[in-house]
């Protein structure tokens, strides 16, 4: 292992999506991936209009602040993210994430949530490529990669979405950034490997991660994202 992947080994961290936790037990849930390990969890706001479903919002964010001391990034799949942004301050959110593809200029975006006082961070779609994000990659705190197209859990993982973790990661050299690169959608014990060799540090699971034995599907991807780091 030389030097880069060691850091990058110490960075490597499963972030669960609470979208495939139960939410008629979602203190519980919270509790079982914290005391698995996790710090940093995930919570998918869906507007109906951005994408065809309809999640969460504030209120519910809230909520999960008063049971959680966890970093939590609000993933705002929603057409005007602006609005919602003193809302979610509010519920006590860590960090915001919204999409480059809104209407709005993303950039002001991304302004406005670290004024709120927050982390900022953007996230493309598929078929977007890493390059439009360079005007905001200054203000960002996080980059996300949708593997899948948003809007539902427990999609497949879109193969080669690996290469935008790769052109992230190069895209931040260039800058002189070093922050971290998420991949959401579709990580399972045989994805995690690929994006985390790729450059991703932040794997975002929410299937992988609640069906079944929660302590042990955090526990197998971590181990499966860091042997494909560490055997390089
Ligand atoms: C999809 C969401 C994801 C979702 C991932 O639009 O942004 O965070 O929860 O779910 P899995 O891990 O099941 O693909
Ligand atoms: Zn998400």
């Amino acid at each position: 292992m030389n030097s880069t992947d060691k850091k990058q080994s110490e960075r490597i961290v499963i972030v669960p999506s609470l979208l495939s936790a139960d939410f008629a037990y979602l203190e519980r849930d919270i509790k079982k991936v914290e005391e698995a390990g996790c710090r940093d969890l995930h919570l998918d706001v869906m507007d109906g209009h951005f994408v065809p479903n309809i999640t969460i919002g504030p209120v519910v964010a809230k909520a999960i602040r008063r049971v959680s001391r966890s970093f939590l990034t609000a993933h705002l799949m929603i057409e005007d993210p602006e609005r919602y942004i003193g809302a979610f301050k509010e519920s006590g959110m860590d960090q915001i994430i919204i999409h480059q593809e809104i209407e709005a200029d993303f950039v002001e975006v991304l302004a406005a949530i670290k004024k709120a006082g927050m982390a900022a961070g953007v996230s493309i779609r598929p078929q977007t490529p890493v390059k439009t994000i360079v005007p905001g990659v200054e203000l960002l705190d996080s980059i996300l990669i949708m593997s899948v197209e948003p809007g539902f859990g427990g999609q497949e993982y879109i193969p080669g979405s690996e290469a935008k973790v790769a052109d992230a990661r190069q895209l931040l050299e260039r800058h002189g950034r070093v922050i971290p690169i998420g991949v959401d959608g579709g990580i399972n014990i045989k994805t995690a490997p690929i994006v985390a060799r790729a450059g991703a540090t932040r794997l975002i699971a929410g299937s992988a991660v609640f069906k079944g034995d929660v302590p042990r599907n955090i526990a197998s991807l971590r181990e499966s994202a860091l042997h494909a780091v560490s055997g390089r």
